[in-house]
């Protein structure tokens, strides 16, 4: 039994689509809780005007009855509402009549640190658009939208995730955070970040040591990796921990199995050791800058200056509701990995079984 996740959309498409599949049934979903953490993304003050303009609401086609899961495919749908204005230039049809509107002459100037070059080298696209579309970080939508659902599911077993924002282009604090967005702004430049998304509550036993596909760390490090702009992922101290002594680095154990420290992160053999999860991930400055930097111009071969479209100064705020979104998720399949069930309530009795079986209560 496995949770599985399949999307769709273009930035400035339709719609953004995602297929879960491997849900038990009888799972309560609020559609309210899916629309904050949809809120929670968009917002931020280095966030570009488009996002005023989303105000992103999940749409559920398939899998759910009255609010609650049939554990069947749930389909869940969010409309790009910005669409309107790019109608023809990106309609999934040819244009007919008179196409106008945004997205209709091709992108040809590729942004350094972005998909457009690469993308559009490896699958012979003329025009950028057809590579930037997707690689954009809307599709981080729906992964949110469904990391709201793997939460849900978390919360059955008393598992709870957070993410928060620990740097902003190297400020520590909310007053650093803002002055340093305001500056970059004013620069036409951008910035990067660091957030850290704790899991509480995740009973020890979740991922595996069998094969490194089975480790949690592992797992953790790719769904985080898997977020546009993330260029490095530290599990509990990380890379802290190769500074240390064996002695300061590792946690030791106490009666009740209980630990005065975490460094580990509470992942110890890529499994989960019952201390909190704690992984932080480093984004990059964005690629898209008001003042563009360097490139050359795919069609022509000329020098020429980078692809300037509307774009967030920093996203780091929304990276950490979709970094949170990335955990839960990859929890909620460790954990319908272990824990099974087709009724909600099967997986609860397992976890609850588990826990019995390994004395893991409070006052162990
Ligand atoms: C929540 C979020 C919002 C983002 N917003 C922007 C943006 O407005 N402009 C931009 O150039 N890149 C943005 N990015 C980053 C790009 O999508 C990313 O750098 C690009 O797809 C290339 O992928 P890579 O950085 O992983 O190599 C954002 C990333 C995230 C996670």
């Amino acid at each position: 039994m496995s949770l599985e996740l399949v999307t769709a959309g273009e930035s400035h498409g339709p719609a953004l689509v995602a297929i879960v599949t491997g849900l038990p049934a009888g799972l309560r979903v609020d559609r309210a809780a899916i629309d904050h953490d949809l809120r929670r993304r968009r917002e931020g003050y280095g966030r570009s005007p488009r996002q005023k303009l989303e105000h992103d609401e999940v749409e559920v086609v398939a899998g759910l009855r009255h609010g609650v899961t049939l554990g069947t495919p749930l389909a869940l749908l969010i409309r790009n509402k910005d669409h309107a204005n790019w109608v023809w230039g990106m309609s999934p049809w040819p244009p007919e009549g008179e196409p106008a509107g945004k997205g209709m002459s091709p992108v040809t100037l590729p942004r350094p640190g972005h998909a457009d070059l690469a993308g559009a080298l490896k699958f012979g696209h003329a025009d950028v658009r057809n590579a930037l579309e997707r690689a954009s970080a809307r599709s981080t939508a729906v992964h949110v939208a469904a990391g709201a659902v793997a939460k849900a599911l978390l919360g059955e077993i008393g598992v709870s995730v957070a993410g928060r924002v620990v740097e902003i282009g190297g400020e520590v604090d909310e007053e650093g955070w803002k002055h340093a967005t305001e500056a970059a702004r004013g620069d036409r430049d951008t910035l990067g970040g660091i957030v850290e998304v704790v899991a509480n509550g995740a009973p020890p036993g979740l991922g595996s040591y069998a094969d490194k596909g089975d480790r949690l760390d592992a797992r953790l490090a790719a769904a985080l990796m898997g977020i546009q702009a993330v260029k490095g992922v530290e599990i509990g101290a990380g890379f802290a921990l190769a500074r240390m002594r064996g002695s300061e680095a590792h946690d030791e154990i106490e009666p009740g199995f209980r630990r005065q420290t975490n460094r580990a992160g509470g992942i110890e053999g890529g499994i989960t050791n019952g201390e909190p999860v704690v992984v932080r991930a480093a984004m990059k400055p964005l690629p898209t800058l008001m003042r563009p930097l360097r490139s050359v111009d795919l069609a022509s071969g000329d020098p020429g200056e980078a692809l300037v479209e509307r774009s967030d100064v920093q996203a780091v705020e929304a990276l950490a509701v979709v970094a949170e979104a990335a955990v839960a998720w990859e929890l909620a399949r460790a954990a319908r990995e272990k824990f099974g069930g087709d009724a909600l309530s099967d997986f609860v009795a397992s976890h609850a079984a588990y826990l019995e079986r390994i004395s893991w209560h409070e006052d162990r």
